[in-house]
């Protein structure tokens, strides 16, 4: 999730690009740089100063000339390449011409590298964006047009991008393209410019539009056109944007919470990106462990807190199941001090969003203090937490600025399930036919929750019909049982009401005795195999009065017979109905929370990232 900006026919094409760079920055990036393009000169400046990289290169900036009326700008957030000046964009081609930024994931990096450097090209950075850049120099050095040259390279590439091109050699063009990751364009008189997010160009441009997955744009003073990867005539779609700019901030959503659950489908698809070789190979961002100690592996401990735990709690179903690979789950607070056993061949995976959690990263060097490897899932990049661990999986959910976890959590799932699968392939406890059958139904998880999220007006009508209740209980069995746990979190932190989450054969073992007229029970009921004995327990609260709420797949028709009120959601493979099943209990926390006037970004005492004990 990086940012970018673009500027043709500006008088003041520096300054518009590090405004738009400030303004990007509320997302939290690890560098920062721009490319002046003007006839026969490209002049680049770039910084990797952490959250403090755009006011470097303002700084680097007093020394730029002047008398540019083009510029490219972009805020990186790593994810191929480590958070350095010489990976941070814009990235250029051998000649020093081209100059290029990009947001997203180049699949087939590797081997378009591979190609390029037997062709003789010289690559300075180690990100897949630079592929790029090289790729548009060869097309160029074929007499084509710009676009004409970044439609070509678009081609052969895979994967997802909003990339934008310049070359001293056609100046006063922009072109731009896009697949998966956003794109905007916006217009005032005799300017044009690009950006990532509205927010960026939201004072300066008076007309904006979308540019669609695989649609080419190409820019100049006097405006934009747009083709097809077919090289067809498209119109992009105009945009009625009448935010401020903390409106624009959050996408046009009223809140980041909002902004961020409508980002799952993406936050699943880009931690999927680029994670299988062409020979069926899981992969993540850094692995120091070799495959021999990984596949001998004995035991995994998880070690998290709070949505992260719920996340890890999902991950001792799929490692157990595919792996076969006997798992425990720990509270990291928990887990320092209870004088753990670390035997040879024990794995402690540290699950958290920031990375930065003291009692998860204190969890993680107690482990590794015992003689245990460590692999972190975190949601930064470089956090304490990866930096420490011997491998990492990034997940790719972009910054997380509510403090309810929404988007990590189904990113933490999605790669957590990837790991999975890489165990089971290295033990050989599945079948590469049936891995891949896994991997290819992991990607579809995507659309299943971008459905889910279609149906919110719906939730927002068993939210109004429940104000007035004040007590919860989420039931859920096998890995509803954690989404369970989630939702109640969810409705806690947000409502401050009181929400437990229990597995649903527990609550004749002593819950069963709170429940009376006026408790609601919220059932997760999508799990085939445990369907039936959900059944059952709900007959039983609801034979005591309770109010009932259920998460049921769209082809369940046994469940409208108990069910008060149900959530629909699409079905998918069991493992990965947390994914999806959260999905309307986010949403449902949410409405609730507006309803009671909470302020759902922050909610009382408690902080984004806890680095306390
Ligand atoms: O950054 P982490 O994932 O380590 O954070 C862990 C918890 O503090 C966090 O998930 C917290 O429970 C959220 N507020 C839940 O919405």
């Amino acid at each position: 999730m990086c940012g970018i900006i673009g500027v043709v026919g500006s008088s003041d094409t520096l300054a518009t690009l590090l405004e738009g760079l400030t303004r990007l920055e509320y997302r939290g990036y690890d560098s920062a740089g721009i490319a002046l393009v003007r006839p026969g000169q490209t002049w680049r400046a770039r910084t990797a100063e952490g959250t403090e990289s755009v006011a470097a290169l303002r700084r680097v900036c007093e020394d730029a000339p002047s008398g540019f009326s083009s510029g490219i700008g972009h805020t990186r957030w790593a994810t191929h390449g480590a958070p350095e000046a010489v990976n941070a964009h814009p990235h250029l081609d051998c000649s020093g011409n081209i100059a290029i930024i990009h947001n997203g994931i180049i699949e087939n990096h590797r081997e378009l590298h591979e190609a390029l450097v037997a062709r003789g090209h010289l690559f300075t950075s180690v990100t897949d964006s630079e592929v790029l850049a090289h790729l548009i120099e060869e097309a160029r050095a074929r007499g084509l047009e710009l676009m004409e040259a970044m439609r070509q390279s678009l081609l052969t590439v895979r994967g997802a991008f909003a990339v934008a091109v310049m070359d001293a050699t056609e100046p006063d063009v922009i072109v731009a393209a896009r697949r998966i990751s956003p794109l905007v364009v916006g217009t005032a008189p005799g300017v044009t410019y690009l950006a990532s997010d509205v927010p960026a160009i939201l004072d300066r441009a008076t007309a904006f539009y979308a540019v669609n997955d695989d649609e080419i744009v190409r820019l100049g003073p006097e405006g934009f056109r747009a083709i097809d990867l077919e090289g067809g005539p498209v119109r992009l779609h105009q945009l009625s944007i009448d935010w401020d700019l903390e409106t624009a901030e959050k996408g046009g959503h009223d809140d980041f919470m909002s902004k961020e659950i409508s980002e799952q489908p993406h936050a699943i698809r880009a931690t999927l990106l680029d994670r299988r070789r062409r020979d069926g190979t899981i992969t993540f961002d850094e692995m120091r462990i070799d495959d021999e100690e990984l596949r001998e592996v004995k035991r995994v401990v998880l070690v998290a807190a709070g949505t992260s735990h719920h996340a890890a709690l999902v991950a001792k179903y799929a490692i157990e199941r595919w792996a076969r690979i006997s798992v425990e789950v720990d509270i990291s607070s928990e887990y320092r001090y209870r004088d753990p056993i670390v035997e040879i061949g024990t794995l402690v995976i540290g699950v958290s969003q920031s990375g930065e959690t003291i009692d998860t990263i204190q969890a993680t060097r107690e482990a590794q203090r015992r003689g245990a490897r460590v692999v972190a899932v975190s949601n930064i990049v470089d956090s304490s937490l990866a930096r420490e661990a011997d491998a990492v999986i990034y997940t790719r959910a972009g910054i997380e600025v509510s403090v309810a976890s929404t988007k990590a959590f189904v990113a933490q799932v999605a790669a957590l399930e990837l790991l999975a699968l890489r165990l089971a392939q290295l033990r050989g406890t599945m079948s590469p036919t049936d891995v891949d059958a896994l991997f290819l139904g992991l990607n579809a998880v995507s659309a299943q929750v971008a459905t889910t999220l279609e149906r919110r007006a719906s939730i927002e009508l068993i939210a109004k019909e429940l104000m007035g209740s004040h007590d919860f209980f989420f039931l859920g069995r096998h890995v509803g049982f954690p989404t369970a746990l989630e939702g109640a979190l969810k409705l806690k932190e947000l409502t401050y009401m009181h929400a437990e989450g229990y597995p649903g054969g527990e609550l004749k073992h002593g819950p069963l005795a709170l429940i009376e007229p006026g408790v609601v029970v919220v059932a997760v009921a999508t799990h085939q195999l445990m369907h039936e004995k959900i059944l059952s327990n709900l007959a039983e609260v609801k034979a005591r009065g309770a109010s009932v709420v259920v998460v049921a797949t769209d082809d369940d028709e046994t469940i409208d017979a108990v069910a008060d009120f149900v959530m629909r959601v699409p079905a998918t493979e069991p493992l990965f109905t947390p994914m999806v099943d959260i999905v309307p209990l986010q949403l449902f926390a949410y409405a609730m929370a507006r309803q009671l006037g909470r302020n759902v970004d922050r909610p009382r005492n408690l902080a984004k990232t806890v680095t306390v004990e």
